[in-house]
């Protein structure tokens, strides 16, 4: 029985996709940092549907770790067909406000460690008769986000990524998509340091529930879309982040960002 890799697993969007696909039968594979958590939860899950889950606890901020999940997997004889890429986080405020050290980690996790997981599955991928790559993106891909600013550009790289591989890969039994939920009430504002009054209120208004974007972004994936933006409103942003002006775009993020 082949496995689903979920990175990012332990909590939020990521743990509730888990529920989603294990809801499905699908065996699982559950990645993050938080042993505790995925211990727990690979036992929830099993328990309760029935299906084979393991884990790996492991920090993708460490160049290496895409590189030892392949490696683990393959001494396991753990078969991968879906590779769902969703561990990520932001962080808020000036570039000067955090080190280099700090950007260059969230750089990996968010970009490096989706890449590297990408490329050493993809041949196990294609021997597969259907396999799909589902990768986290962002709202935040669709424009410059001062104030959130190098998490942004890496969202635009994970969408930028995902849609060309999707297109390389149109001739073979691998689909990939790109997931782009807008604000999901998960722990990423407290871990981005999100404070600012307006984001705190918007977030109150706007916040999409993580099982409801888990479940939108499960069937995108399975059906084999090439990008998916759960919630009106989120579409709505989508479609307003192409026809206004960029300076416009810009001067409202900051505004929620705090600058
Ligand atoms: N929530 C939002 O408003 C929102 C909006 C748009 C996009 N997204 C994207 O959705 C994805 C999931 O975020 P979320 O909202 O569910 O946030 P979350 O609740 O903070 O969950 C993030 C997950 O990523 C894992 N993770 C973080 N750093 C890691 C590392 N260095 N190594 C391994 N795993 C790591 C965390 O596990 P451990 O802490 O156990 O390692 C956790 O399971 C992210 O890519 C995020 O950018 C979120």
């Amino acid at each position: 029985m082949a496995y689903a890799l979920i990175t990012g697993a332990s909590r939020g969007i990521g743990k509730a996709m888990a529920e989603q696909l294990a809801r499905k039968g699908h065996a699982l594979l559950l990645i993050a940092r938080s042993e505790d958590l995925l211990k727990d939860y690979a036992n929830e899950l099993s328990l309760r549907y029935k299906i084979p889950v393991d884990y790996f606890a492991i920090d993708l901020a460490r160049p290496a770790a895409a590189q030892e999940i392949f490696d683990w997997c393959r001494s396991k004889d753990i078969e991968i067909d879906i590779l769902i890429n969703n561990a990520g986080y932001g962080l808020n405020g000036l570039l000067e406000d955090y080190s280099l050290e700090e950007y260059l980690k969230m750089m990996q996790v968010n970009m490096s460690s989706l890449v590297s997981l990408t490329y050493l599955f993809l041949p196990g991928l294609k021997k597969m008769p259907g396999a799909h790559i589902g990768n986290i993106a962002s709202g935040a891909a669709y424009q410059a986000v001062p104030g959130l600013n190098v998490y942004a550009a890496t969202k635009a790289f994970v969408l930028s990524f995902s849609r060309g591989l999707s297109y390389e890969l149109k001739k073979t039994s691998v689909s990939v998509t790109c997931i782009c939920p807008g604000a999901t009430d998960t722990n990423f504002a407290a871990r981005a340091n999100v404070t600012s009054e307006k984001a705190v209120q918007m977030a109150k208004k706007f916040n999409m529930d993580p099982a409801v974007v888990a479940q939108i972004s499960v069937e995108g994936i399975l059906a084999g879309k090439t990008e998916v933006v759960p919630g009106l409103v989120n579409k709505l942003t989508r479609f307003f982040s192409h026809v206004l002006p960029d300076s416009l775009l810009e001067k409202s993020a900051a505004g929620i960002y705090g600058l």
